[in-house]
């Protein structure tokens, strides 16, 4: 496997830095936007896109930024692609090359995130561009019966032939089984079916020879569902660290986790939690969309799009979130 996609993999989680994911569809940022009463055209989108990823020191704690396809093909106002906009700035550029969540045949109601077809050319297309890394989302609901094996099967076996077709590109990827957080089930059962899922995503890595140095896993943080009984920080950091202590080979470069809609102090005080627990065989850092992305939001949309108020507040929440990260020297054995 080459050196650089082994180096790209460190470096997407090396301290003290994380990850910004902003790779929201056009039709979910335009949600996004909605709520905050902004209009959303490729144009608005690309303002919001470069006002964030221009925000001084961003790139002391932002190791990779992932993009959708939209804005990797936009230019900057500088008039620099985004890839070689965020290069410059010390950033590795990511895309997103699912192409998201279909119902899955015979599954009531489940979904399969879909994306193969051509995604070996789209690869070679998107690396020629500049991207260096890539992600991949499959969604497992907990419910009765659910996830079910045939969802599991279908969206794990997807997630490592994409994988290893990055790999073969020389793109690291981000391999992202999220688990949503909907439902009224308990810290347990949350484990229990991370466990089987997680499980089951590195062996079907492992039949399609993914190399795990070479790749980093973005799971979903073991929480209660939100209907569910509450738990803390403390509990919930120890319930995902032994979760993911007995299924996440210590060879994976690292785990970025994603935010799953929790608040933005939320995801940051499990996060802390977590890095506050010693002798991790990985890093454990941030690969946060909304839980970064929300409150700058807000700020943009409340003060006229106003870059540099935007910019402060993006800043403040990567400072708080990449703060609580430990090096690695303190936290492997
Ligand atoms: O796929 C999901 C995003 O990359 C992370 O978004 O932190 O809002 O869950 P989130």
């Amino acid at each position: 496997m080459s050196k650089e996609l082994i180096e790209n993999a460190a470096a997407m989680v090396a301290y003290p830095k994380g990850i910004l994911a902003a790779d929201e569809s056009s039709p979910t940022l335009t949600k996004r936007f909605a709520v905050n009463r902004l209009e959303s055209t490729a144009l608005t989108r690309r303002d919001w896109r470069e006002t964030l990823f221009s925000s001084p020191g961003l790139g002391e704690y932002v190791s990779g930024v992932i993009l959708y396809d939209e804005t990797f093909n936009q230019t900057t106002t500088t008039g620099l692609s985004f890839p070689d906009f965020l290069a410059d700035l010390g950033m590795l550029p990511g895309i997103k090359v699912d192409t998201g969540a279909k119902p899955l045949a015979g599954a009531d109601g489940e979904l399969v995130t879909e994306g193969l077809d051509n995604l070996g050319p789209r690869l070679i297309d998107y690396y020629a561009k500049g991207a260096r890394f890539a992600k991949w989302r499959a969604v497992l609901q907990i419910d009765r019966g659910k996830p079910s094996a045939v969802c599991i099967q279908a969206n794990t076996h997807a997630l490592a032939r994409y994988a290893k077709l990055c790999q073969e590109s020389g793109i690291v990827p981000i391999v992202e089984p999220e688990i949503l957080m909907e439902g009224d089930h308990d810290l347990a059962m949350t484990s229990r079916v991370a466990k089987t899922v997680l499980a089951a995503v590195f062996d079907q890595l492992r039949s399609f020879d993914v190399t795990l140095s070479g790749m980093v896993l973005k799971p979903s943080m073991i929480t209660p569902g939100t209907n569910g009984p509450t738990a803390s920080p403390k509990a919930i950091a120890e319930a995902s660290v032994e979760c993911y202590r007995d299924v996440v080979p210590a060879s994976v470069a690292g785990i970025a986790l994603l935010s799953g809609g929790q608040s933005d102090e939320a995801a940051t005080a499990n996060l802390a939690a977590m890095n506050e627990i010693e002798a991790l065989p990985w890093p454990i850092t941030f690969s946060f969309g909304r839980a970064l992305q929300d409150t700058p939001m807000k700020v943009w949309a409340s003060s006229g799009q106003d870059r540099q108020q935007t910019q402060t507040s993006l800043m403040t929440r990567i400072t708080t979130t990449a703060s609580v990260l430990r090096p690695r020297h303190l936290i492997s054995v």
